[in-house]
């Protein structure tokens, strides 16, 4: 498998997961090489799947990229989703989270300046706001203004003047103060939590004169674990991907909004694995599953998806509420299971599932889940077969009364 990722970084933004990542791969088995998006000499065709790492210079280069990502897809399995790169690409898709219930930094979103010039007129005396391109990544062309600085609307003529979309925010101070949360998500499940530090520099541009994150592990609370949890739903609701293999859920809690999504970042987050080495392992689990297991793009994929909402419901309750749901709900899918591996039916495939709610909230159900895994693979192949048997073979007393109708006058000629 391949590890994407470009051939330069500046000395400020370098790239310290891939490394610990390929060797925590390779310690698993798994053939995993560093390979460059852009390089002309590579066979794409030639891996299994390619994981999305860190082609930061992808900016400069969109068109290349999204071509490249029409490629890949075609011959290979690429995650994140070439789709859901796509569709994370352009932040609008805060306004699709949005109407799906996630508080958003309130956005708009221009794409003429006399409506940037009337928001910026709009704003309380004093006040600052942030603008920046709807396309974007590492803070570029983006500027924290006093709404009536000349400059804030010199930004705004440039973003429309190349067709972009101008989003215009009002500052969020806990932003400017550094409090800014990415909390990453790794199959669903919330891994850790990074601050990276201020980065605007009042009047625009940035703080220092280039873009250097200052990354810190900090604590997550349940609201915040329960909100990263949701939005990653709502994702795959938006979507209709199913979980990603990773995401970066950048939060702010504000005095003025509360909690808030920033950005959900789906394509390329650093993970930052140099301030947090025990997530590598969490990481290259992840990726190994989804190496031996691409089961996950199936019918399966369509379940966890519904678990996925479902489950984002659950953490809205409190937590011993919440503990008998999961319980409730993983205990009748494993025990159908189990009833299953004597009546006919995917009996491992139920069980699994069932493990896998339960895990959702249960150690031990984690344990035996990792345990079943080596073994489950098999039953899950058996078990969609026989489910796709099933599918494909027509159901008794529908197909026949239809063809004998259509063959009655064929008969009389
Ligand atoms: N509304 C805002 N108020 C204050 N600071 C902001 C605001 N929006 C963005 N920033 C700052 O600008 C940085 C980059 O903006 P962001 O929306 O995350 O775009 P990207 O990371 O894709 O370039 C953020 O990490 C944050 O420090
Ligand atoms: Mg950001």
């Amino acid at each position: 498998m391949g590890v994407v990722v470009t051939d330069t970084y500046p000395a400020e933004d370098l790239d310290h997961d891939t490394a610990p990542l390929v060797a925590a791969l390779r310690a698993r088995g798994i053939d995993a090489t560093a390979t460059v998006w852009h390089d002309a000499g590579v066979d794409w065709a030639s891996y299994d799947l390619l994981v999305l790492r860190s082609p930061w210079d992808y900016p400069d280069r969109l068109p290349e990229l999204l071509a490249w990502l029409d490629h890949v897809e075609g011959v290979t399995r690429v995650l994140n989703p070439p789709a859901l790169v796509r569709w994370n690409l352009d932040k609008r898709y805060l306004a699709q989270l949005a109407d799906r219930g996630v508080a958003v930094v309130p956005t708009t979103y221009r794409t003429s300046l006399d409506d940037v010039r009337a928001d910026l007129a709009g704003a309380a005396p004093g006040a600052r706001v942030v603008l920046k391109p709807a396309v974007s990544a590492g803070a570029r062309d983006t500027g924290l203004f006093r709404a009536d600085d000349p400059a804030a609307l010199a930004l705004a003529a440039r973003i429309v003047d190349r067709g972009g979309v101008v989003m215009v925010q009002p500052e969020v101070p806990e932003l400017s103060a550094g409090r800014e949360k990415a909390l990453y998500v790794v199959d669903g499940r919330l891994t850790h939590a990074i601050a990276k530090g201020a980065l605007l520099a009042p009047g625009g541009g940035l703080l220092g004169g280039v873009y250097a994150e200052h990354p810190e592990q900090v604590d997550v609370t349940d609201a915040e674990a329960a909100f990263a949890r949701a939005v990653v739903a709502a994702v795959s609701d938006a979507t209709g991907l199913g979980v990603p293999l990773y995401a970066r859920i950048d939060t702010v809690d504000s005095a003025e909004h509360g909690l808030v999504l920033l950005e959900a970042e789906l394509f390329e987050p650093a993970l930052n694995l140099h301030v947090v080495p025990e997530v590598t392992d969490v990481v290259a689990d992840a990726v190994q599953a989804r190496v031996e297991d691409p089961v996950r793009s199936g019918a399966m994929a369509a379940w966890s998806r519904r678990w996925t909402r479902a489950r984002a419901q659950i953490d809205a309750l409190p937590r011993p509420v919440r503990v008998v749901a999961v319980a409730v709900v993983g205990g009748t899918v494993l025990l159908t299971g189990v009833a299953m591996l004597v009546l006919p039916g995917p009996g491992i495939v139920a069980i699994l599932a069932g493990l896998a709610v339960l895990a959702t909230e249960f150690a031990w159900a984690r344990r035996w889940l990792e345990r079943a895994h080596a073994a489950g693979r098999t039953g899950l192949d058996k078990g969609r077969q026989a489910w796709g048997r099933r599918r494909s073979a027509p159901a008794p007393g529908t197909a026949a009364p239809g063809a004998a109708r259509h063959d009655a006058p064929t008969d009389h000629t």
